[in-house]
This record gives structure tokens, C-alpha cells and sequence, in this order.
């Protein structure tokens, strides 16, 4: 499985819109540069002043032909973008005036543009920090129907082939929160399953994981992964999993018989959901350096419309991938 290729093709035949609102940061206009002339996006728009722009862009020696700019104070579409805002934050109360102003912001007007539909996808935090580009995204485009839950996941590729598929996982949820709920966790569980058959093009085998097996151990942290499988099983969610079970029996046959006998997941595993980020964030860096495995992403799930978020240390090749892993998931 060569991930990032896969992705790009796949972006490539589906011909979507992307917007990236960090418009003035430099390499995210090289990015749409690039993004442009290997048609991995239909059209791509970047939010900004058109002067500012083109000032990066002449600083880069980047053509700036074919890429689409908006700038969101005097676009057009302004009062129906504030007006929508205003619909979807009057609970919180939001008033009409304070929503005109607050769309302007590039992370709400992509989101907006994704949420109407202008856009298909949009990626961002080159510039702005992970909690900006998720709260934008929360606040507009709104999880998923059945889930209340926006989370992350990481494709980890290049393990030993006796691993996944191929060597290939999913690991879940590694970036983005802290400390999940129970109910928070199911989510988690269901999302990292949609982002395997995406991603690995693979039916997920989804296993989550304590440091307790079947009642070893007694804590809250287990409990509440007990409580996730519960939830699961009363959801029915379409997808083999198991749970609570420690690492080494979610994945070596052998010590799955002895601590876990019967698991549906036994030799099958390719979806790992950590019990909170602390073990998801340091997992996956643990298997990344000491395996020296390709970890991509963290790639958001559970979202109702495909956004990504970037590291800020993001390289122009970053930006591009993530943008076409993006597009990959339009429906
Ligand atoms: N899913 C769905 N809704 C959520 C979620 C979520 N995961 N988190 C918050 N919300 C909702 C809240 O309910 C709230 O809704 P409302 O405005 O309708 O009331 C709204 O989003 C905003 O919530 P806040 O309270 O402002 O945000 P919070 O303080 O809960 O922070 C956030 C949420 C931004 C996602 C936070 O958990 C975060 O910053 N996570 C990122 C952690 C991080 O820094 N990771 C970096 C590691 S990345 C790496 O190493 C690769």
C-alpha cells in the first residue's frame, strides 16, 4: 500500500473544490500551486486580501493562474454567510450584526464555504492552532449524523505485514481529546472504523484498548472503556470489535487466547482506539520512532464534511498531501 499515492489518485479522479483560508501564509500558496497543476482539486480558493496574496506569492515566484481568491469582506456572499452563521450560533446568542463580523474570520468563511457547499473540503493550520481550526469547523460544518463527536486518526503504514493490512492501522483518537467520555469513546470507535474503510479500503476490525483485559484490573479509566462497548453493542454499529483488551491481546493471537478466548478481534485487528489522548498521542509517536513506521496525519474524522487540520511545522509536501487525503473523503 503506497497511502499517499492511493490518496492522490483518488483525489484526482473526483475533481472537488477546496478552500485553504490561510491565504497569505507561504507555503499553503505554493501548496495551491501545486494542488492546481497536478489537478488534485477542480478548483482551489484561498481567502485573503488579492494584494497581500499576490505579494506573497511574487516573494514565493509562484503563478498565481488558475487559483481562486476570496477575500471574505467584500465578497458577494457575505450577508448570506453571516445570516447562515447567525442561524446556526443564535442559541449561544449570537446577534445578526456580531455574525457579520465574525464570518469574516478565514477559519469561519471556509467552513462556511464547506458547510454551503461552495467548497467540498478545506485544510488549514499552517498558521492557526489545532483548537482554532476544530472549534471554526465545530461551530459550522457540525458532526456527523449519529455522533456528537469530532476526533482524529492517524495511518500508521509500514509495519510488519503480519500487522493490519499489510501493515497498515488505524490508530485512534491520538490529537484531539484529552480526556474522551465513555459516550466520547463509541464515537471515537465508530468514526476510526469509517476512516479504515476509507483509508485502508478494509472492513475495520476494531479493537479498545486498557490496560485491562476483560476485568483484569479494576479503575475508572476501565470502566469507562467497559461503558464504550457497551454503547457500541446497544448501536450496532456494523463492524467487528472487542474491548476492553490490553494491547499485546488485541493483537497476538497467542495471548489473546490466554487473556481474552473467543474475541471476534483475534488476528484481525487493524483499528486501534486509545482509552485517552495521553496513550493515543505517545502511542503512535512511540510505534512512528522506535518501529520506524510512516504515521500520516492526524486526519479529523467524525466531522459532517471533510476538514483537515496541519501541524504548524506543516512542509509544502505536507500541505498538499493532507489536502488531497482531504478531497479523497468528499461524498
Ligand atoms: N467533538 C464535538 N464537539 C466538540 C468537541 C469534540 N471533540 N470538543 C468541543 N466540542 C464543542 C463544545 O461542546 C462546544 O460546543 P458549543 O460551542 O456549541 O457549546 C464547542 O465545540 C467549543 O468548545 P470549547 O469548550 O470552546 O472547546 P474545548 O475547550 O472543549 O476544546 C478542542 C475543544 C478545541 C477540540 C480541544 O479539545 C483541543 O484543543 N484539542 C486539541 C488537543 C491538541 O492540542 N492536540 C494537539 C496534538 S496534535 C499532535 O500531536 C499531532
Amino acid at each position: 500500500m503506497d497511502f499517499v499515492s492511493d490518496m492522490k489518485a483518488k483525489a484526482k479522479s473526483m475533481r472537488k473544490k477546496l478552500v485553504l483560508p490561510e491565504g497569505t501564509e507561504p507555503r499553503t500558496v505554493k501548496a495551491a500551486r501545486i494542488l492546481v497543476d497536478e489537478q488534485l482539486a477542480v478548483s482551489v480558493t484561498l481567502l485573503g486580501k488579492v494584494t497581500e496574496i499576490q505579494k506573497v506569492a511574487d516573494a514565493e515566484g509562484v503563478n498565481l493562474n488558475g487559483i481562486n481568491i476570496v477575500h471574505p469582506h467584500g465578497d458577494a456572499s457575505l450577508n448570506k454567510y453571516a445570516h447562515e452563521y447567525y442561524e446556526l450560533r443564535k442559541h449561544k446568542g449570537m446577534t445578526e450584526d456580531q455574525a457579520k463580523i465574525d464570518i469574516a474570520d478565514p477559519l469561519r468563511w471556509g467552513s462556511m464555504m464547506v458547510h454551503l457547499g461552495d467548497a467540498d473540503a478545506m485544510v488549514a493550520g499552517a498558521e492557526n492552532t489545532t483548537g482554532d481550526v476544530l472549534r471554526a469547523g465545530l461551530a459550522i460544518i457540525g458532526t456527523v449524523p449519529g455522533l456528537k463527536t469530532a476526533s482524529s486518526c492517524f495511518v500508521m503504514a509500514g509495519m510488519d505485514p503480519q500487522w493490519g493490512l499489510d501493515g497498515a492501522m488505524i490508530f485512534s483518537d491520538c490529537a484531539v481529546i484529552p480526556d474522551p467520555t465513555a459516550e466520547q469513546l463509541a464515537d471515537i470507535a465508530e468514526s476510526a472504523a469509517q476512516s479504515c474503510r476509507e483509508f485502508l479500503g478494509a472492513e475495520p476490525v476494531v479493537a479498545l484498548m486498557s490496560f485491562s483485559t476483560k476485568g483484569s484490573a479494576k479503575h475508572d479509566n476501565v470502566t469507562k472503556v467497559q461503558t464504550a462497548v457497551q454503547i457500541l453493542k446497544g448501536k450496532n454499529p456494523g463492524f467487528v470489535f472487542d474491548g476492553e483488551i490490553q494491547a499485546d491481546a488485541a493483537l497476538v493471537p497467542s495471548v489473546t487466547d490466554k487473556k481474552a478466548p473467543g474475541s471476534p478481534v483475534r488476528g484481525k485487528v487493524n483499528t486501534l482506539i486509545f482509552p485517552d489522548l495521553g496513550a493515543g498521542n505517545i502511542g503512535y509517536k512511540l510505534v512512528q520512532r522506535l518501529g520506524k513506521v510512516e504515521a500520516f496525519g492526524p486526519f479529523l474524522q467524525g466531522f459532517a464534511k471533510p476538514i483537515s487540520d496541519l501541524s504548524r511545522g506543516a512542509s509544502v509536501e505536507d500541505i498538499v498531501t493532507t489536502a488531497a487525503v482531504t478531497l479523497s473523503r468528499v461524498k
